[in-house]
């Protein structure tokens, strides 16, 4: 498979990150209009691609300040482990950079401190999380 091409702000087919998100995460795929979303939403969000095909997704949320926020972080089963999710992290760091934001913040489940921690240069913060519903 040829190296993707890594896209900042590309544009958002809801069906193709419905499909996606569904597959990284186990699930059947929802009907959300991502395009809305992360136009009202979001700083920017990063696409990865293998020819016309959608294999990775990145949104990146921030406050209008100096924090923005990772949140689904996605790259299809068969695409994985070949460097896309730290490439579109990596993208979506230098890209909150520009955008004057100091802090890049992200949760995650213990099983992937390999990947935040030890492949793309985040170090371990204290942090809270409270289930609304
Ligand atoms: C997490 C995810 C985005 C990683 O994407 P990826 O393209 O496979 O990751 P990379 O190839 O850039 O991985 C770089 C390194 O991070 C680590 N890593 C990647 N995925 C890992 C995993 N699932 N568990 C533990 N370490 C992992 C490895 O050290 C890897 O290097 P290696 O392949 O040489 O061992 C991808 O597995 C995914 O979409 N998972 C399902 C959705 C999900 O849980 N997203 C995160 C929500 S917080």
């Amino acid at each position: 498979m040829p190296d993707p091409t890594i896209l900042w702000r590309g544009p958002v087919d809801n069906e193709a990150v419905n499909r996606l998100h569904g597959e990284a995460f186990g699930h059947e795929p929802f009907d959300d209009d991502w395009e809305w979303l992360v136009d009202r939403h979001s700083l920017g969000w990063v696409t990865a691609h293998d020819g016309a095909t959608l294999i990775g997704f990145t949104n990146v949320l921030w406050d209008g300040l100096t924090h923005a926020w990772l949140q689904d972080v996605i790259v299809a089963p068969d695409a994985q482990r070949r460097g896309i999710g730290r490439s579109m992290v990596e993208r979506a760091a230098s890209e909150a950079s520009g955008a004057g934001c100091e802090w890049l913040h992200v949760d995650f489940d213990d099983e992937l401190a390999p990947f935040y921690l030890g492949a793309c240069g985040f170090e371990a913060a204290a942090a809270g999380l409270r289930h609304l519903r």
